[in-house]
């Protein structure tokens, strides 16, 4: 019996996001560049991204670079620029016969030419797929978002496309990159960290929160399903008390109260 068995298909989250850390330490504990760290993660989103949708997860968004990884040494930033690349181009047809749609969320501007061309590629190429959506953080961060959503509601406001007064939770959600993405409802975070480093923090305000000391490098469909049992042992009372809680099936908040 696989650990796929143990997981209820009636209270599956929906939508898991993913920190993926601990890629340099995996490598630097073996004797290798971190690169061979990063490299080895590129493994592990194949091995984790079909896990998912095996498990019939519906919404997978990964942390792959944030706006503070622009700070890490040129080297280290080209490095993982030509893996992404190298990565999205190679995984293109086999995302798109799984059914896999590539969605991005982040500051896109910042990104090389090649590799913004490169991902526009992919994201065109994998439209139509409807099992997963695999969206990834690309020189993203939860404050710059929040930043840029705040600044465009202003411009709205002052040209009249939007009335002050009608500013709800909704027209912020509206205004993420996020929008048209459900919120998560399961937040992983591997390599032994507790925090969620700038990471969808508006979004992750109802999600479950799942610490693993594992490296990412070493993650994979066991520890995935390990996380989704423990997502469903935990009770989601979204503010209420206990016996107000009525469940549906994915274990989302209820629409209305989203
Ligand atoms: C965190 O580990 C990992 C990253 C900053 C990069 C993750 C990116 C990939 C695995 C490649 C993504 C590719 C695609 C196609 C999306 P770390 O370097 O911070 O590890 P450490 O905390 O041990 O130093």
């Amino acid at each position: 019996m696989s650990l796929l068995d143990y997981i209820d298909q009636e209270r599956l989250p929906n939508h898991i996001a993913i920190i993926m850390d601990g890629n340099g330490r995996w490598a630097t504990n073996k004797g290798f560049e971190r690169g061979e760290g990063h490299k080895e993660g590129v493994r592990a989103i194949s091995r984790v991204v079909e896990a998912a949708t095996k498990a019939s997860i519906k919404y997978l968004t990964l942390y792959a670079f944030s706006t503070e990884n622009w700070n890490r040494p040129a080297e280290e930033v080209n490095g993982l620029m030509d893996l992404m690349v190298y990565a999205i181009s190679e995984e293109t047809e086999k995302l798109k016969k799984n059914g896999v749609r590539i969605t991005c969320i982040g500051d896109m501007d910042r990104l090389p030419e090649y590799a913004r061309t490169a991902l526009i590629e992919c994201i065109d190429q994998t439209k139509e797929g409807n099992t997963l959506t695999l969206n990834i953080a690309l020189s993203y961060s939860s404050k710059w978002e929040l930043t840029e959503a705040a600044r465009r509601i202003a411009d709205d406001v002052l040209n009249g496309v939007l009335n002050k007064e009608d500013i709800s939770e909704e027209t912020i959600s509206m205004y993420l990159t996020t929008h048209g993405i459900p919120d998560p409802d399961l937040l992983i975070r591997t390599g032994g960290e507790q925090r969620i480093s700038n990471f969808l923090l508006w979004q992750c305000a109802y999600a479950e929160f799942y610490f693993t000391e594992v490296y990412w490098p070493d993650f994979g469909e066991k520890d995935l399903y390990e996380a989704i049992i423990d997502f469903q042992g935990r009770e989601r009372r979204f503010g209420k008390i206990s016996e107000q809680i009525e469940c549906n099936s994915t274990g989302s908040k209820p629409e209305k109260e989203q």
